[in-house]
């Protein structure tokens, strides 16, 4: 939440044009290398824009230097900050249990999902496509989803129940959810950059990465190719990142567990893929377990949630709410 007018409302009006120092012919150049707003470019840093753009040389650096004067306060109290934050309205879950968990629901930044194959992630990630859609008075954005599906595991007739449960007309709703299919880690980041697109021309409000290691996972395996993989996710955190600051965009990944060996004899420990890569560029970490036929979800690490937990089911109709083992 960093612009001047809460979001990028405030900068909406301004064009490229009006930013100190770029003339026509700048802006042109800018909107070429697909840089097409005042917010955009306060984001980008420098050495990227050198090499998406034919700037002259240091043109970049001071281009987005006058952009993030235009757009973002130099300094705010935490009172003026306070305030800003008001005006965001978390977007519900579709469970009572896990909008609690979150203080109220999904806010902007990025909600990591965490947890084995079968705990729910994806069926979370389905529903809140949906949520997503309902009415500001009902805890939704009355918006639109952008999903990136790496593991093939998107399956439109699943929604229908879940839409059905929540009241949403399915053809509707489905003409609301636009889907990348991801085939590799490159083609991963290129429906970021689609996701940007749909997200600035207010095609999409929420963006879902189901899953967001599994490729860089599976092609970059062994120690020795570590440290290219680790710079690769966090290149696409970083532009996850950017999106959200951006636009104010809320932001969901899943991602997988891996085991490690037993320190206590019986109790299998586990721990997120990705390293402290995903670990640092996620804001909201969730972890889940299956237990009993249900899944209990953790809060493991928020700047802003206590470490609770709480229980749901995943039913025909949808994530719902569970009471727990008694
Ligand atoms: N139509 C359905 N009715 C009831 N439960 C379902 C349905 N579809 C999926 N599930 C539940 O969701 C589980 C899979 O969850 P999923 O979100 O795909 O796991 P993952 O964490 O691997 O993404 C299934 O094992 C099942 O319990
Ligand atoms: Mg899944």
């Amino acid at each position: 939440m960093s612009f001047k007018e809460g979001g990028e409302g405030g900068e909406e009006k301004l064009e490229l044009e009006d930013l100190e120092g770029i003339g026509s012919s700048t802006a042109e150049k800018l909107r070429r290398a697909g840089i097409n707003t005042v917010s955009q470019l306060a984001c980008i840093p420098a050495r990227e824009l050198e090499e998406i753009s034919d700037l002259a040389e240091g043109r970049a650096g001071e281009a987005a230097r006058s952009a993030r004067e235009a757009v973002f306060p130099k300094v705010m109290t935490a009172k003026e900050y306070l305030e800003k934050r008001k005006c965001i309205q978390p977007m519900t879950t579709g469970s009572k249990n896990l909008d609690c968990l979150l203080c109220g629901g999904l806010e902007p930044g990025i909600t990591e999902l965490i947890g084995a194959y079968g705990t729910g992630k994806t069926q979370i990630c389905l529903q809140l496509c949906l949520t997503v859609q309902l009415t500001r008075n009902r805890g939704g954005l009355d918006g639109a989803a952008f999903y990136i599906d790496t593991e093939d595991t998107f399956k439109p007739e699943r929604l229908n129940p879940i839409a059905k449960a929540l009241g949403l007309e399915i053809e509707q709703a489905l003409d609301r959810i636009s889907v990348f299919r991801a085939i590799n880690s490159d083609h991963q980041l290129e429906g970021l950059r689609v996701a940007q697109e749909y997200v600035a021309q207010k095609k999409a409000d929420l963006i879902i990465v189901d899953s967001l290691t599994a490729h860089f996972r599976a092609e970059y395996s062994g120690r020795e190719n570590l440290v290219f993989r680790q710079q690769r996710l966090n290149t696409f955190i970083h532009r996850l990142q950017r999106i959200s600051t951006i636009h104010n965009t809320i932001i969901v990944v899943t991602n997988q567990v891996l085991d490690v060996p037993e320190v206590i004899p019986g109790v299998k420990p586990a721990r997120p893929a990705g390293g402290n890569v995903v670990a640092h560029g996620c804001t909201f970490r969730l972890w889940l377990e299956r237990s009993k036929g249900m899944t209990k979800v953790s809060v493991i690490d928020s700047p802003k949630h206590p470490r609770n937990s709480t229980w749901i089911a995943l039913t025909e109709a949808g994530v719902v709410d569970a009471e727990g083992p008694r």
